[in-house]
C-alpha cells in the first residue's frame, strides 16, 4: 500500500535562528497524535527533494557524492512505512504497532513508546561505501546527522518535541522493523507533542 503525503509546506512561523535556540531534547510527549501534514513535514525536512541540477535530484540535507544512503522509517500505531522521496509518499512494509518493541530493543527508553510517531533513520552503507571505501561510512553517519538536525528544527517549527536516540540493539531493531538486511539503523527519533 502506498500512501500519497500532502504537499509540505515552504513557509514556517519560526525563523531558523529561533528553531536552533530553542532546540532541545523532548523526552515527554502529550497525548496528540501527528497529523499527516506534520509527518509529510517532517519526512520533507529529513531527506525530501528540493530541486534538480544536471538531471540529479537533490534533497534536504548534503550528501557525499550525491548518493543518498539515507532510508527513513517512521512508526505510528498503525503501522511501519517507508518514505519514498522521489514520489513524497510512503509504503506500508508492515501493519500493526511495532513501539512497544522498538521501545524494548533501545534499553527500555519509554519515551519510544510513548511517542505516537517514532522515526528511523537507517542506511544503505555500500552506495557511499562503493565509490569512497571505508571512508564512507563516516560520511554515512554525518549525513544521519544533518537528517536528525532536520528533524530537530522541523519539529521546533511545529512545535512538536524528538529526541536523537543513538542507544539500541541494532539486530534487534532491525529485526523489529523487518528492515532489509542492508539498512542499517542509526538513530530512533520518537516525535509527540510537546507537554
Ligand atoms: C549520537 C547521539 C546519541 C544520543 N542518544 C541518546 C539516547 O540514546 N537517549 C536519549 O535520551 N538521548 C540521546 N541523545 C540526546 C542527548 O542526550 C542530548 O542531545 C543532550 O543531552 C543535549 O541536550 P539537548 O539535545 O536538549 O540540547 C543522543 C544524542 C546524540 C547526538
Amino acid at each position: 500500500m502506498e500512501i500519497k503525503l500532502p504537499e509540505p509546506k515552504r513557509k514556517g512561523e519560526l525563523s531558523v535562528e529561533e528553531a536552533i535556540l530553542r532546540r532541545r531534547s523532548v523526552r515527554e510527549f502529550g497525548s496528540g497524535k501527528i497529523t499527516l501534514e506534520e509527518l509529510s513535514q517532517i519526512l520533507w525536512a529529513a531527506q525530501g527533494i528540493t530541486g534538480e541540477e544536471w538531471g540529479y535530484k537533490l534533497r534536504s540535507v548534503p550528501s557525499a557524492g550525491a548518493l543518498y544512503p539515507m532510508e527513513i522509517y517512521a512508526a505510528t500505531g498503525e503501522g511501519v512505512y517507508r518514505y519514498l522521496p522521489e514520489e513524497h509518499s510512503l509504503k506500508q512494509v508492515q501493519k500493526g504497532d511495532v513501539r512497544e518493541e522498538l521501545y524494548r530493543a533501545s534499553l527500555h527508553q519509554d519515551f519510544i513508546r510513548d511517542a505516537p510517531l517514532v522515526i528511523v533513520i537507517a542506511a544503505v552503507f555500500k552506495k557511499t561505501k562503493s565509490k569512497y571505501g571505508e571512508r564512507g561510512a563516516r560520511y554515512v553517519y554525518a549525513e544521519a546527522g544533518h537528517a536528525s538536525q532536520n528533524i530537530y528544527l522541523q519539529c521546533e517549527s511545529l512545535g512538536l518535541g524528538t529526541v536523537a536516540v543513538g542507544a539500541f540493539y541494532d539486530e534487534a531493531v532491525q529485526k523489529v522493523l523487518k528492515l532489509p538486511r542492508n539498512h542499517k539503523p542509526i538513530y530512533i527519533m520518537p516525535v509527540g507533542r510537546k507537554l
